[in-house]
């Protein structure tokens, strides 16, 4: 029996096409690995004592939606973060990020809209999800540059109004992966605004909001509240990157009381509910800065770091927020697939090429040109990764 088709033409995803391409190729140095986005920091002290504590709960089967403590210490969160007042029922807790990003769009993308194919508008390059969420409800992925031309963000105001008024769902970053571009408050204002006069949504992935080199970035849900539009925008966000814990699976989405309770419907059929240990140590996550603060402190210092070594590089953007670099590849190295197999082959250094976050549009793949390296080793060693890089990939040595 055939696959569906829907999912038949996705490419591969970018970590065993990394693993295709280089294949065969020995590491010209001590390898290191920048290419996946993987907390290295320290996860907060608490988490341990906590799990310990509660193991008998996982003796239970976990609220669905969140517990009432969950969903207060994330109320409380928003609060002072976004200076937002949610009530938990317009908050559902998610395992991660990313299973939210896709569920979302089930839950909330209609089969048609004004009688026409949905459109979802998708940053570009972007995080991979956004298109499978896309084909996994029939819609037309709608690919839109988000590239040095434009600041980094979409300019999803230039898209046909014909396209507009079918689109259910645009997807932003903020900051973003893998530019590490930030979304100021106009851009947010002007996309909620134009979300309001073609009736979509904006999915706002912020699970890098916490990592920021000068001011926190502003969150979606409380530019669209302040604008009286609150229902227009759901949110994301994890403790994945805030709190150094990607293997805990533990996120949330906030937004308009009607989308949330769709979410939590669906959810209640199909969901993998949190068990309620993590939902424990998610609370006091949430409840803590400390931790969060620290870890933000170390990447500042990296970013210095990427600065001191690589500001001279031409075209080189400093990261306004976020843990990746997105570098530009020399015209002389070819494009981000040459880039990264030169780095590993001559300085056993492991990247991304920047054209398997990204798809093909109308100036052709706009990732071909970069290559996304991860801030998330020690200072130390990603100083030493990022000279044997510069030298390597930018100065031909
Ligand atoms: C842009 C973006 N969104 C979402 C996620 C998913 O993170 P999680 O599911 O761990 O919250 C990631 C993870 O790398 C990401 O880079």
């Amino acid at each position: 029996m055939a696959i569906p088709e829907r999912f038949s033409n996705l490419p591969d995803y970018a970590f065993p096409r990394l693993r295709k391409l280089l294949a065969g190729i020995e590491p010209g140095g001590d390898p290191l690995i920048l290419t996946i986005g993987e907390p290295r920091h320290d996860m907060p002290a608490f988490v341990g004592p906590i799990l310990q504590d509660s193991l008998a709960e996982f003796g239970k089967y976990p609220a669905n939606e969140g517990t009432p403590e969950l969903l207060a210490a994330i109320s409380g969160w928003l609060a002072r973060r976004h200076g937002l007042d949610v009530v938990p029922e317009r908050i559902m807790a998610l395992n991660g990020t990313r299973e939210g990003l896709f569920n979302a769009g089930l839950a909330l993308s209609p089969e048609t809209k004004n009688g026409q194919r949905p459109a979802i508008l998708i940053p570009n390059p972007f995080y991979q999800v956004y298109a499978v969420a896309a084909a996994a409800v029939g819609a037309e992925p709608v690919f839109v540059p988000a590239t040095a031309a434009t600041g980094h963000m979409p300019r999803f105001a230039d898209l046909a109004p014909e396209v507009l008024d079918r689109t259910t769902i645009a997807y932003l970053c903020s900051p973003a992966n893998p530019q590490g571009a930030i979304a100021g408050e106009d851009y947010l204002q002007e996309l909620i605004a134009l979300a309001d006069r073609h009736d979509f949504l904006v999915f706002s992935d912020e699970c890098y909001s916490e990592i920021w080199r000068d001011a926190p970035p502003p969150g979606a849900l409380a530019v669209a509240t302040r604008m009286g539009l609150a229902d227009r925008v759901v949110m994301f966000n994890s403790l994945s990157k805030r709190s150094n814990l990607p293997g805990l699976r533990s996120g949330f989405a906030a937004g308009g009381a009607g989308q949330i309770a769709q979410m939590r419907r669906l959810r209640s059929y199909a969901g993998a509910p949190l068990p309620l240990p993590l939902q424990r140590v998610s609370a006091a996550a949430w409840g803590d800065e400390g931790h969060v603060e620290e870890s933000r402190a170390l990447y500042q210092q990296k970013y210095a770091i990427a600065d001191r070594v690589l500001g001279n590089v031409p075209g080189y953007q400093p990261v306004a927020g976020g843990f990746f670099l997105w570098l530009p590849v020399p015209e002389s190295v070819g494009d981000s697939e040459d880039a990264a197999r030169k780095l590993w082959a001559e300085a056993g250094i492991q990247v991304l090429p920047g054209a398997y976050l990204a798809r093909d549009g109308a100036g052709g793949n706009p990732g071909r040109n970069f290559i996304r390296v991860a801030l998330v080793a020690a200072a130390d060693q990603t100083e030493a990764a990022l000279n044997r890089l510069k030298n390597c990939l930018y100065q031909g040595g």
